[in-house]
């Protein structure tokens, strides 16, 4: 080997190097006439040409050059020649590290479907739509844990097993080292949880928030940023059984705080995008564009990134659940009985339809609504004086529904008790998270952005389970 240091393929397209000797490593895409090898080593969207002179190779070795395998190639970087790329390599030494058998290999430099690459979890990384979304994800992580340092928020940890259920709605997957076939019994043959590994029943967590409130109480402004389980059946393009979240947890803010930060973080997010990933948001949006053109003009969506500018310089429409529902009760779909879920007035949970409507042809921007009812929010949520309503607040915006849920939290001990007697909480599991009431207790908010709905948004990809690299879902737990 020349003991060149290899350079990856996003500095030297950038690195106006010409002249110079480099070394690159990467996986091939195309092979062309014999002559053209497009690299790509995933630092960027973009590929490498390296050129040969098939003539001092053998037969042999050309024949290994397919789609998939992995090669080492020095040579001089000059100015392309032909069309379609700046910069080029003129190959001096080529080493093949790893073939690939084409007639086995699946990724063909052709278009598959998304259902296809999914059952190839393992290879889809190497397509230029995945890591295009991955090296977005990547971006977003970062930017989410920026903004949050420079406002001088502090990262908690929270724990993933637990043994509560912060939003009560009973989808845990449950966390046990007790031998199924011989289960332990208590003289009443019910299961002894005693006997298992923490001594009492766990689960993965659904949500950091609980221990996020404790955080808060003794920091002011935390977030919590990890993976989140809910066994909830739900086989929909924006659910996942394993997702994460992102739960920023302040003392001393109001519901109204609450969402001017949460609004100032989608647009801090979205405008970073814009700044920081512009090569791969272009492609994206290509790609997208290429696939509208199969839809009648009426029904193509806005361009990516004029949807993404257009949300940074909207601001969100903020109101009640209760105008929401006045507004989707005079609406033409819900007149005509278009809606699959019809809207039955105060209480009406609202479906990913309905905020739709509200966000696509109502409004036409985001939507923030507020003071949801009490019997269908989570049992933290604070009180409002008509005893009917909570201080939620649900951001919901185009193509995705609800991206945010959050809230003010009940801070009062007793009207807290209330709640979690009338909805027959185990307090036994709470304890702790009741003591905030009991010592100092302050007004807080907080909320929650799911990282994939975010990603959905930012990419315009069209089901989550190709925003994450590993996605869970019922009946489906592969790679
Ligand atoms: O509305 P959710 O259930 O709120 C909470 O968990 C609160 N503890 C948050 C808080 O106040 N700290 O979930 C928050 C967000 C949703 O708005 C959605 O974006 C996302 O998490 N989410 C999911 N994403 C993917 N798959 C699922 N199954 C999701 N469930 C919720
Ligand atoms: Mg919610």
């Amino acid at each position: 080997m020349s003991g060149l240091k290899r350079t990856k393929i996003k500095e030297l397209l950038g690195s106006g190097k010409i002249g110079s000797e480099v070394l690159v490593k990467g996986w091939v895409r195309t092979f062309r006439s014999n002559r053209f090898i497009q690299i790509n080593d995933g630092s960027t969207i973009n590929n490498i040409q390296a050129v040969i002179d098939f003539e001092k190779f053998d037969e042999s070795e050309l024949k290994r050059i397919t789609t998939g395998a992995c090669l080492s190639v020095t040579g001089t970087l000059i100015e392309s020649l032909g069309k379609g790329q700046s910069v080029e390599i003129t190959t001096k030494t080529l080493e093949i590290l790893g073939d690939s058998d084409p007639e086995e290999y699946p990724l063909q430099p052709k278009k598959h479907s998304m259902e296809f690459l999914r059952s190839i979890g393992h290879l889809r990384p190497r397509t230029s739509t995945f890591s295009a979304v991955l090296r977005i994800r990547h971006n977003m992580a970062y930017a989410i844990h920026k903004f949050f340092n420079d406002k001088g928020f502090y990262y908690l940890h929270t724990p993933i097993i637990t043994g509560s259920d912060c939003e009560g709605a009973g989808e845990m997957f449950r966390v046990t080292t007790l031998d199924l076939n011989n289960l332990p019994r208590t003289e009443e043959r019910k299961i002894d949880w005693k006997e298992d590994f923490f001594g009492r029943e766990t689960n993965l967590t659904v949500s950091g928030q609980l221990e996020g409130e404790l955080g808060a109480m003794a920091l002011s402004d935390i977030y919590t940023f990890g993976p989140t389980f809910r066994a909830e059946n739900s086989n929909t393009p924006r659910h996942l059984a394993e997702f994460w979240m992102i739960e920023p947890e302040m003392a001393f803010y109001d519901l109204n705080d609450n969402m001017d930060l949460a609004e100032e973080f989608l647009k801090y997010l979205i405008k970073y995008a814009l700044e920081n990933c512009s090569d791969d948001l272009q492609f994206l949006s290509s790609r997208q564009q290429e696939e509208e053109k199969s839809k009648p003009q009426d029904q193509r969506s806005m361009e990516l990134i004029e949807k993404l500018k257009f949300v940074l310089d909207n601001d969100f429409v903020r109101l009640t659940y209760t105008e929401a529902i006045q507004i989707l009760e005079n609406s033409k779909p819900s007149k005509e009985k278009k809606f699959q879920f019809p809207v039955n007035g105060f209480g009406t949970d609202l479906q990913s339809e309905h905020e739709r409507y509200l966000v696509e042809k109502h409004f036409k921007r985001p939507v923030i609504l507020t003071d949801y009812p009490k019997a269908i929010k989570a049992f933290y949520m604070k009180q409002n004086d008509d005893n009917n309503t909570v201080r939620a607040m649900d951001i919901l915006f185009p193509a995705i529904g609800e991206i945010v849920g959050g809230s003010q939290r009940e801070e009062n001990y007793d009207k807290l008790m209330n709640r979690v007697t009338e909805l027959n909480l185990p307090q036994k599991d709470l304890w702790w998270y009741l003591d905030t009431r009991k010592f100092g207790t302050a007004p807080h908010s907080g909320f929650g952005l799911g990282f994939e709905r975010l990603i959905l948004f930012i990419t315009g990809m069209q089901n989550i389970r190709d925003v994450i690299p590993f996605p869970r879902t019922p009946k489906s737990a592969d790679f």
